[in-house]
């Protein structure tokens, strides 16, 4: 029995700890596509030639639920991918639809019309192929009115941190910050969306000013996953054990991962 968790590379790994912590019975196979990372920055058909080809991958290993921890995949590829693609015993689930239901207080499956919410300015900090999808303000429409969202593409962020280069990832993602506020000075709520962008949440916080909310996704993902598999047990697929894959160095992508989590991790050749 085992769930997918996919991203281009590291950042899927803050969604994989929450799922884990939430539910320590699953067993999770991890795949990131370090070879091809970063996503962010190619366009929607190689987006999507790419996550479906990371997607077999893991039905592969045994997984009938494939989570997309990875935003940039999420907005680009899941739709398409739900549209035509997808095998009637398999499912794919994206990142983006919890966060915009905490967003917009709404709890699962709540398809009533969309209506005023509590905050009315929120910036929206992703990839560049995330920004230019408007796969989030597509989301958001379905529930919320009167909502402002400006978006901030941070480009070369994913980059810094899958190199490990944390002081520029920090510069990059204070000017990034800097250059939203001159767009919108005062929002309520930011939304990490991306799921490298935890990993400098501190950074996020401090630079917004403490009175901005920050959402991240991985706790809000973990609550979610554990209501799906409670209502479909049968989609745990036939694999039992946990495992970490990559496209890339293994060696070079378990010394990063390790950093990051604060724990050892050792991935495989996928
Ligand atoms: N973690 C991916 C996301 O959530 C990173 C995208 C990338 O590879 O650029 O968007």
């Amino acid at each position: 029995m085992a769930v997918g968790v996919f991203d281009s590379g590291l950042g899927g790994l803050t969604v994989l700890d929450a799922v884990s912590n939430r539910l320590p019975e699953v067993p999770f196979v991890y795949l990131a596509d370090s070879a091809h990372a970063p996503y962010g920055v190619r366009d929607a058909q190689n987006i999507y030639d790419l996550t479906t080809a990371s997607v077999v991958r893991l039905f592969d290993a045994g997984c009938d639920l494939v989570i997309l921890a990875c935003n940039t995949a999420s907005a680009a590829a899941l739709r398409r991918m739900q549209e035509s693609w997808i095998p009637t015993d398999k499912r794919v689930l994206g990142v983006f639809v919890p966060l915009i239901e905490a967003l917009t207080e709404r709890q699962w499956g709540d398809n009533s019309p969309p209506r005023e919410v509590a905050v009315q300015h929120v910036a929206l900090f992703a990839t560049p192929a995330t920004v230019s999808s408007r796969a989030f303000q597509r989301e958001l429409a379905f529930r919320a009115i009167g909502v402002d969202v400006e978006a901030q593409a941070c480009g070369g962020v994913v980059d810094a941190i899958e190199d490990g280069d944390m002081i520029l990832a920090e510069a990059l993602v204070r000017s990034h910050v800097d250059a939203l506020k001159r767009k919108m000075p005062d929002p309520e709520a930011a939304i990490l969306g991306c799921t490298h962008y935890p990993l400098m949440e501190d950074t996020f916080q401090d630079a917004l000013g403490s009175g901005v909310q920050v959402f991240s996704q991985a706790n809000l993902v973990a609550e979610s996953l554990a209501d799906y598999l409670q209502r479909h047990p049968d989609k745990i697929g036939a694999g039992t054990e946990s495992r970490f894959l990559t496209t890339g160095d293994p060696d070079r992508v378990s010394v990063r991962a390790t950093q990051f989590l604060r724990r050892p991790i050792t991935f495989e050749a996928a």
